[in-house]
């Protein structure tokens, strides 16, 4: 997966990298959870919502998300646009209104995991959304389990004792079984998609461009992946200006870069940071973006040279025992320990770092016992529990 700030090249570096994984003779798709689909225009090429081959060994997909939402969403909007009837708005609001948010990207994920699980790619190649719509996405699987859990039941139960009543009286119609049905379909897909992304053999690639702004970015998105559970495995600075010329212009700039970029090597090690060149044209076509994604990958260490490998990166989540205690090791690079804060609420962990919160449901083993301290140490928070059964 890429992602990154608007605009720093993660649709060249995925392009790019499936480019590469093709040449190297795996079968690779690449595809897109942006509803803005540049893709194709990346490859130079037409491609349609199926696989399309763009060459050997490579297939581009652009989702076509309108065709999967008339299939899973259609329940539940259409029970929307009721209540938003019975309640005078009018339809044509009402059709705006059940737009939902994210719905596009949602969808294109639930491709991916097709895409993954049907063992027809050796490299799925994932062209993601800008840094902010991304993380909502990545959260959304996990934190509708709090919701599936707690109140969805009560909720269903609730409106199954309550319809016959409310819908005479009020004139609201209660949602039917379907409704719930579908909202429960969706949360069962989602929560295949995170399994598919947080596999041991799936990372996340952060994409930036040596500027201080966005190097900022790329650190707090660091953390957030991590926070969730996602593996990074690689930092890619793209449009770095080649060496200084003769104009002061460009000594500035390559000067204002090699200070960022000696930056970027110190906070984000041990993942490797790999340069693209800021390159004379636009890496349009294949032939552009397999120089571009040569050029990308000639960075690698001599011992992990492929670029479809998984790189580095720590383990998201481990537990280890001491003598008298279990820790719960969560990887949470560049997490700032005064922007955080950790909560039990029964057998889950509210973990909160910097405005990102994650409801972490424990493992079996640390369910029932208490907390006895937290530290984050290095790049990782060790939450400790007592040995004993309370
Ligand atoms: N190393 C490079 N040298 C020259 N041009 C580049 C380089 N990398 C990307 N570009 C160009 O910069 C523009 C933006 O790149 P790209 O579309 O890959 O960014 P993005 O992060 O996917 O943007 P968005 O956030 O809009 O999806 C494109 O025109 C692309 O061809
Ligand atoms: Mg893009």
């Amino acid at each position: 997966m890429f992602t990154g700030k608007g605009g720093v090249g993660k649709t060249t570096a995925a392009a790019g990298t499936a480019t590469a994984a093709a040449a190297r003779g795996y079968k690779t798709l690449v595809l897109s959870t942006d509803a803005a689909h540049s893709l194709a225009d990346a490859f130079a090429q037409e491609a349609g919502g199926d696989p399309t081959e763009v060459g050997p060994n490579l297939y581009v997909q652009q989702v076509d998300t309108q065709r999967t939402f008339e299939r899973t969403w259609v329940e539940i909007r259409s029970y929307l646009l009721s209540v938003l009837d019975s309640v005078g708005v009018d339809p044509i609001e009402a059709e705006e209104l059940t737009v939902l948010p994210g719905a596009e990207e949602v969808l294109a994920l639930l491709e991916v995991r097709d895409q993954v699980r049907s063992g027809r790619w050796d490299v799925v190649v994932v062209d993601c959304a800008p840094t902010a719509e991304t993380l909502r996405l990545l959260a959304l699987p996990e934190a509708l389990n709090w919701y599936m859990d707690r109140v969805f039941p009560a909720e269903r139960r609730l409106v199954r004792a309550l319809r016959p009543v409310l819908g005479k009286v009020a004139g609201v119609p209660m949602p039917r079984d379907k409704v719930f049905d579908a909202v429960e379909r969706l949360h069962a897909e989602l929560a295949a998609v995170r399994l598919v992304l947080t596999d041991p053999g799936a990372s996340v690639r952060l994409v930036l461009t040596p500027e201080a702004v966005v190097v900022a970015e790329a650190r707090r998105t660091l953390t957030s992946l991590a926070l969730y559970g996602y593996r990074t495995d690689a930092v890619i600075a793209n449009r770095v200006f080649p060496q200084a010329g003769a104009d002061e212009w460009r000594r500035g700039w390559v000067a204002a870069q090699a200070a960022v970029l000696a930056e970027v090597e110190a906070s984000f090690a041990p993942l490797p940071v790999l340069c693209s060149p800021y390159r004379a044209c636009e890496p349009v076509g294949p032939a552009q973006l397999g120089a571009f994604a040569d050029e990308l990958y000639s960075g690698l260490p001599a011992d992990t040279p492929d670029p479809c490998a998984v790189l580095a990166g720590a383990e998201p989540m481990t537990v280890r025992h001491t003598e008298d205690s279990y820790v719960l090791s969560l990887a949470l690079p560049l997490a700032d320990k005064r922007e955080m804060d950790l909560r039990r609420k029964g057998d889950e962990l509210v973990l909160t770092v910097a405005g990102h919160r994650r409801q972490l449901a424990l493992p079996a083993l640390l369910a029932r016992r208490a907390i006895i301290g937290a530290n984050l140490v290095g790049d990782r928070l060790d939450i400790g529990f007592a040995r004993d059964l309370p």
